[in-house]
């Protein structure tokens, strides 16, 4: 079960194409994507209503969109406008819209009821596509229920154990619990550890002597229903300040979101914007290159635990300090869904 009345990120804004079409499957539902006239994106059931062929193998006719096995013709809000051999055309014939939104590079879809869709709940990334940051485009997809994806995003004391070599930190930082905030919508975490180790990257780009001492901060929201904003980076020892005095460091603004594709799979997208080196396209492609080397850790661990926890699904987890994030977490989206599930009075 999933949350339906919350914003998904379905696609990256180029995914979409100006002319053709687009489908992803978001929280069980196949999805068709297309652009109207105007390079509006819309979204309709990949599903035909005559006998349920994908209207992503459709082809777009302007506006609209014509099914290739029988040749009904979608207008872009489902209606069916034309069936061939046949002058009416029921009203009842239509598919299901989502309302979307394409905001800072992503595509966002509301699954749940269309008139509870406030776009005022979109999580801000503006990070994206201001010109202050720099960053690649990352897709990856999962095998795997998004909760185990969620669960590695809300504990990062596994960076120096899974991520040596990449975003790692020496195993003190690991010893840093983060201060962990439960908010109407999500999780707050907030976690300084000073005079610990720089990252090797850090040494790369930051002129950090290898070995060098520095002050490393990380807050982030994570938002229901599995979106991270994360304000990341570190300053030379001593200088790094809980309050704000981050100058002259380097600095990160992640934003990742994870989106149900089906019980057993999920999308996976993200970047790394940075604020240092910005013209420079091959620290960007570095910086991105080594995010993609630890998801690919993190996806190759999570899947192999999946594996374990699918041969037994009576197994309980432990539960340490480190988890009260994760349990924060799962118990809000429990919470979502029971109140979206449970019947009216
Ligand atoms: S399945 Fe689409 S027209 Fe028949
Ligand atoms: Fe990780």
């Amino acid at each position: 079960m999933f949350i339906q009345n919350c914003w998904y990120v379905a696609a990256w804004d180029k995914e979409v194409p100006r002319d053709g079409l687009f489908a992803r499957t978001v929280v069980n539902m196949p999805l068709v994507f297309g652009r109207d006239a105007a390079g509006k994106v819309f979204a309709l059931q990949d599903r035909c209503c005559h006998r349920a062929a994908p209207l992503s193998k459709g082809r777009k006719e302007g506006e609209h969109i014509r099914c290739m096995y029988h040749g009904l013709l979608f207008d872009k809000s489902g209606q069916c406008i034309a069936v061939p051999a046949q002058e009416r055309v029921p009203a009842a014939l239509k598919v299901r819209s989502f309302p979307v939104v394409e905001t800072h590079r992503w595509i966002w879809v509301w699954m749940g009821a269309p008139e509870l869709a406030d776009t005022a709940l979109i999580p801000s990334t503006p990070w994206l596509d201001h010109p202050a940051w720099r960053a690649l485009d990352g897709y990856v997809h999962y095998d795997t229920n998004y909760l185990l994806i969620a669960d590695n995003l809300l504990d990062f004391s596994h960076l120096p154990y899974l991520h040596p070599t990449t975003l790692g930190g020496s195993p003190d930082y690991a010893a840093v619990l983060p201060h962990v905030e439960r908010k109407e919508r999500g999780i707050h975490l907030t976690k300084w550890v000073k005079n610990t180790e720089a990252p090797l990257y850090a040494a790369e780009y930051g002129g950090f002597k290898p070995g060098a001492k520095v002050d490393r901060w990380m807050f982030y929201e994570f938002l229901i229903p599995g979106v991270l904003l994360m304000d990341s980076g570190m300053t030379a020892a001593g200088h790094g300040d809980k309050d704000g005095f981050r100058e002259k460091s380097l600095a990160f603004r992640g934003c990742q979101a994870l989106t149900p594709e089906t019980d057993n799979s999920t999308h996976y997208f993200f970047a790394h914007p940075h604020n240092f080196l910005i013209d420079r396209p091959d620290v960007t492609q570095s910086i991105h290159n080594g995010i993609l080397t630890a998801f690919d850790e993190d996806r190759e661990m999570i899947t192999a635990q999946d594996r374990n926890l699918r041969l037994d699904p009576d197994f309980k987890m432990a539960v340490l300090s480190v988890d009260a994030a994760v349990g924060q977490f799962r118990r809000l989206v429990d919470r979502y869904i029971i109140s979206e599930t449970k019947p009216a009075n």
